[in-house]
């Protein structure tokens, strides 16, 4: 190959907040973000999502009539970028369309992980081949089927004698650990909750979708015994490879915990939480990274000043910044990932890394949905 491909990637995260779409160009396996754009995701949407994230009555039709839903308001997205870049569908070489989680179950006696978003109709609403459906043939091998993010972080991240640590804070949190070979073996999993009790905790109280910067959290002070009870959740002391969601850091895990505290004022809750993903953060990368590493934040997260200090005074040593330092932009970077995967995967090319993901072997992802 030696003419420059385009690819977008779509991905909505477990935040629900937006769908972030990523135009990547590939010249001779080489990726650069060339465009980024956040589409809309209507309030009644986000809660028909919300909704299917917990178990509950008639989730066969709701989910199915969503994967509908979001197909199309994927499609939506990937044209929108393609009106603002000035570009057609012809010019794009694939989607690679993550689709949104509304269940993931690593440890289920049959491990599954659900992602919806029609990518039939992305295909035919576009006219572009569309890749989907990533973590499903990871899980078939016996892997976690996530994160998938660290491969590409790896590939465009990485830098021979400087360890560096990936940080993506979305609703839920993940690291990728960049050292150097001898033995060269990627690691990174989710470090547990990112922004997601934060924002429940915001919505309730402030009717806010989350807390701008940190500064109610701020308002509040850290409970000590709070923080205690949230850190028993036993995803902190397990050991990687693992990966969490929604359904794990959920209301209904919470809300419990919060009833043995219920004279703390609830800005000292949202303290306590930012507190919680402050310093699951820092342990997991105190555990695993070196010590003198750099650290690239990405994500929704990296804007939370407050997340931001707290991060920063837990792991002296280490220098923090985000990737906009190094050349892409903090929003776009996972909506990035799912281009360069899908890049791979149209190729014949492997996309996941077995050290992350626990998998039998590194494996060529997802499906393809021909355009046309
Ligand atoms: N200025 C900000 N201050 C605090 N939090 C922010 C800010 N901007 C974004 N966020 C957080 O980032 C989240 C979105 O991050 P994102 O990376 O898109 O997560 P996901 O991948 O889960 O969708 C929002 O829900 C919010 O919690
Ligand atoms: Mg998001």
């Amino acid at each position: 190959m030696s003419s420059k491909q385009l690819y977008i990637g779509l991905m909505s995260g477990t935040s629900v907040d937006a769908i972030d779409v990523a135009l990547v160009s590939f010249y001779q396996e080489e990726a650069k973000v060339e465009g980024f754009y956040e589409h809309p995701i209507p309030a009644n949407i986000q809660h028909e999502i919300s909704e299917l994230c917990l178990p509950g009555p008639n989730e066969i039709d709701r989910a199915g009539e969503l994967d509908q839903t979001l197909g199309e308001l994927f499609a939506q997205a990937a044209l929108s970028l393609l009106e603002q870049q000035g570009l057609t569908s012809e010019a794009i070489h694939a989607i690679g369309s993550h689709g949104q989680t509304i269940r993931h179950r690593p440890k289920a006696k049959h491990p599954f992980t659900l992602q919806i978003g029609n990518p039939s109709v992305i295909a035919y609403r576009t006219g572009i081949t569309t890749v989907a459906d990533f973590r499903a043939k990871d899980m078939a091998a016996g892997g976690q089927g996530a994160p998938l993010v660290p491969a590409f972080h790896h590939d465009q991240f990485y830098k021979q004698g400087h360890p560096r640590v990936i940080l993506n804070i979305g609703g839920i949190a993940n690291i990728s650990l960049l050292n150097d070979p001898p033995p060269q073996r990627l690691l990174g999993f989710d470090t547990g909750p990112g922004n997601t009790l934060m924002d429940y905790w915001a919505q309730k109280h402030l009717n806010q979708p989350y807390d701008h910067d940190g500064g109610w959290a701020r308002s509040g002070q850290v409970n000590a015994e709070l923080l205690e009870a949230l850190f028993m959740h036993k995803y902190f002391s397990q050991d990687a490879p693992k990966s969490t969601g929604r359904e794990e850091f959920s209301p209904h895990w919470l809300e419990p915990i919060l009833s043995c505290h219920k004279n703390l004022p609830a800005k000292d809750i949202q303290r306590t939480l930012c507190e919680l993903t402050a310093r699951s953060i820092s342990a997991a990368i105190q555990q695993y990274a070196e010590a003198s590493s750099e650290i690239l934040l990405c994500g929704g997260g990296s804007k939370n000043s407050l997340l931001l200090e707290r991060i920063s005074a837990l792991l002296k040593g280490y220098t923090l910044g985000t990737t906009n330092a190094v050349g892409i932009n903090a929003d776009a970077v996972e909506a990035a990932a799912f281009a360069w995967l899908a890049y791979r995967t149209m190729h014949s090319l492997t996309g996941s890394r077995s050290s992350v993901t626990g998998a039998k072997r590194d494996l060529i992802l997802g499906g393809i949905y021909p355009a046309g």
